[in-house]
């Protein structure tokens, strides 16, 4: 069985709380947008797809229960409430996205003298809820659209070695993942001999999520501290590099996870590929480059503990980026649900087909 971060029925939402994993399983609760503000912010859930699907679906959960039947107070308080689940974690704009066609939508149903306030409310919801299953379908092209791009550049059926860092599977997102759903098609084709993740600290998603998920569906792996990557590539003949993504500029800079970036120095150094694997909902197309997106920092705490244990000395002053930058020079190619793009097409090929969620 795979795992499931999102658990929803209409009037009914649960998330898997990834504070408490691998050693814990335990659903949470998200009865509004208060919940799933929180439940983003203190990273229950986390990963740039699953913090937009679980955004909105808390409002989805908190509107069905809404006895309101004024379409424009309706539409308001809509708005209101989504720019309030924007503001839990700043970086990923998956859920910026989002919110802005949905907030696009209760414009022109609060507009539209034909459209009751139940149809308004019902189809306001029904779109929160094709985000589940668009997700999982985009997810599952990025994944044969990157395994193709990376075995197209090998010389007849030679296996791959893939480097991955942070989390970007089933827990990061509504099913089979991004990156780790191009490392799930290899791995399905049988062209996969190894996939290497990183610890990824300090929130150690790499340890804590990646691994789990890995050994969960018996792909071989083997996990390495993030002081490593360089070593790893000298020696074990990595055949490419697959992260996910938090925003990718339109000039195709691409903010990830603290740590992607030198990897990605890493991987030019040593000449190998190295992929970003997105959905079109994490391109954010408004910014011209890396340098003007919003980079969270997060608590101290982060680095001087793991769970109750601290590991650095008191008094010891921290800085807690939680993602980085990587140039678009660096970027073999961003793997989306529309095919690979180098990153100087984004411009031309992605305005095309920007609708982050099914109409
Ligand atoms: O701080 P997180 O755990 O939300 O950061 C997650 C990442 O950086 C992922 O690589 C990214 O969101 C892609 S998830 C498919």
């Amino acid at each position: 069985m795979s795992l499931e971060s999102i658990r929803y029925k209409r009037g009914n939402l649960e998330i898997l709380d990834q504070l408490l994993l691998p050693l814990q399983t335990r659903y949470v609760k998200v009865q509004g947008v208060e919940d799933g503000w929180k439940v983003i912010n203190k990273m229950q859930v986390r990963g740039a797809p699953a913090i937009a699907i679980v955004g909105c679906l808390s409002l989805a959960v908190e509107l069905l229960k809404d006895e309101m039947d004024d379409k424009k107070v309706m539409r308001q308080e809509i708005e209101g409430k989504l720019n309030y689940l924007v503001s839990a974690r700043p970086t990923a704009v998956n859920i910026k996205l989002a919110a802005d066609e949905l907030i696009n939508l209760a414009n022109t149903l609060s507009a539209d003298d034909n459209v009751s306030s139940s149809e308004f409310k019902d189809r306001f919801i029904a779109r929160i809820e094709s985000m589940l299953a668009k997700d999982i379908e985009d997810n599952k092209a990025i994944g044969k659209f990157g395994s193709e791009a990376i075995l197209s550049r090998l010389e007849g059926d030679r296996q791959v070695r893939i480097l991955t860092h942070c989390n970007t599977g089933s827990l990061a997102t509504a099913g089979y993942g991004t990156a780790l759903g191009v490392i799930r098609s290899l791995h399905g084709s049988k062209r996969l001999e190894h996939v290497y993740c990183t610890e990824t600290r300090p929130y150690n998603q790499g340890a804590r999520l990646t691994a789990y998920e890995l050994v969960h569906e018996k792909i071989p792996a083997t996990l390495i501290v993030d002081s490593m990557v360089s070593a790893l590539m000298h020696t074990r003949n990595i055949t490419a590099v697959v992260v996910g993504a938090d925003r990718v500029a339109s000039n195709g800079d691409t903010a990830n996870k603290i740590g992607t970036y030198q990897i990605a120095i890493v991987a030019r150094h040593h000449d190998v590929p190295f992929y970003v694997a997105a959905p079109l909902s994490s391109i954010d197309m408004s910014l011209t480059s890396g340098d003007r997106i919003k980079i969270e920092e997060r608590p101290d705490r982060e680095m001087t503990h793991i769970g109750e244990h601290r590991i650095a000395a008191p008094g010891i002053n921290c800085w807690n980026p939680s993602f980085d930058v990587t140039p678009a020079n660096l970027i073999t190619g961003i793997i989306t649900e529309k095919g690979v793009f180098t990153p100087s097409r984004l411009k031309d090929e992605i305005p095309k087909y920007h609708s982050p969620i099914a109409s």
